[in-house]
């Protein structure tokens, strides 16, 4: 995981830094909602609001929010190379620390989001993770997941660090701590990206396939995504987007 979440997110940002800042927000949302997904989290969000994107990566997602919504936002992400990254990209407040101990203070943030990270911790750590989100946010305040789901932790082909829960089990673990959830979507039920933002994420890839595609770490990179993009598509893990408070 650190290859791909801290090594890349340095690549990433020099490749932005070449093609030009439109490109930021669609490179910086790696294996996130799409456009459609983070507008429907907007939702809950008004201009003003700390936002806390915890496990926010290179900061993607979080940057969309305050464009889109005038937020102001906060990336915790436990690599040191995605919080650089996202500091550099969209000049954002950036803390290294994972989401089994939130270095925030309690009842700071007036909602928070959390996408594509629960599955890479282990079970006990995922309870853990919703605890602190629980304890971060302000009481009755929106949170917005976006989590990915199998049958069993490890389907054959699953990517290494990845323990994907079941459906069931995440709707627990909100329950468990005091969430409500009120919408529920499949990111693949919702419009694609549209082709100008497929265009700059291109760009982007094909940047860094340029620079670095000798390079062992891109091929480990890529091998790792391919690996959960293939398992999507069998069907065999599936992503929810859902909105609690
Ligand atoms: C699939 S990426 C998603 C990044 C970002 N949320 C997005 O949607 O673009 C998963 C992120 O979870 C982070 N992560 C890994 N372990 C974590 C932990 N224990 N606590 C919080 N975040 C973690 C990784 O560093 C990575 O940035």
């Amino acid at each position: 995981m650190e290859i791909e979440f801290d090594t890349v997110a340095r690549w990433t940002t020099d490749a932005v830094a070449e093609l030009g800042p439109d490109h930021a927000i669609p490179a910086a949302c790696r294996g996130s909602a799409s456009p459609a997904g983070l507008d429907r989290l907007c939702r809950d969000l008004r201009p003003g609001m700390r936002l806390g994107d915890v496990g926010g990566g290179t900061g993607g997602p979080a940057a969309y929010a305050r464009e889109q919504a005038g937020v102001v936002p906060v990336v915790v992400d436990p690599m040191p190379g995605a919080c650089r990254a996202a500091a550099r990209m969209f000049g954002m407040d950036a803390v290294v620390g994972g989401g089994e101990r939130v270095p925030l203070a309690t009842g700071s943030l007036d909602a928070c989001w959390c996408l594509g990270v629960l599955c890479t911790l282990d079970d006990n750590d995922k309870a853990r993770l919703v605890r602190e989100l629980r304890r971060v946010l302000a009481p009755g305040g929106p949170l917005g997941l976006l989590v990915f789901t199998a049958d069993e932790p490890r389907p054959a082909g699953a990517p290494d660090g990845n323990r994907f829960p079941t459906l069931g089990r995440v709707r627990e673990l909100l329950t468990d701590h005091g969430f409500v959830v009120d919408d529920e979507v499949a990111p693949d039920d919702l419009p694609p990206a549209p082709p100008s933002w497929r265009e700059r994420a291109d760009r982007v890839d094909d940047l860094l396939a340029r620079r670095h595609g000798d390079d062992p770490r891109f091929a480990e990179a890529e091998e790792q995504s391919g690996r959960l993009g293939a398992l999507m598509s069998d069907g065999v893990v599936r992503g929810h987007l859902l909105r609690a408070r």
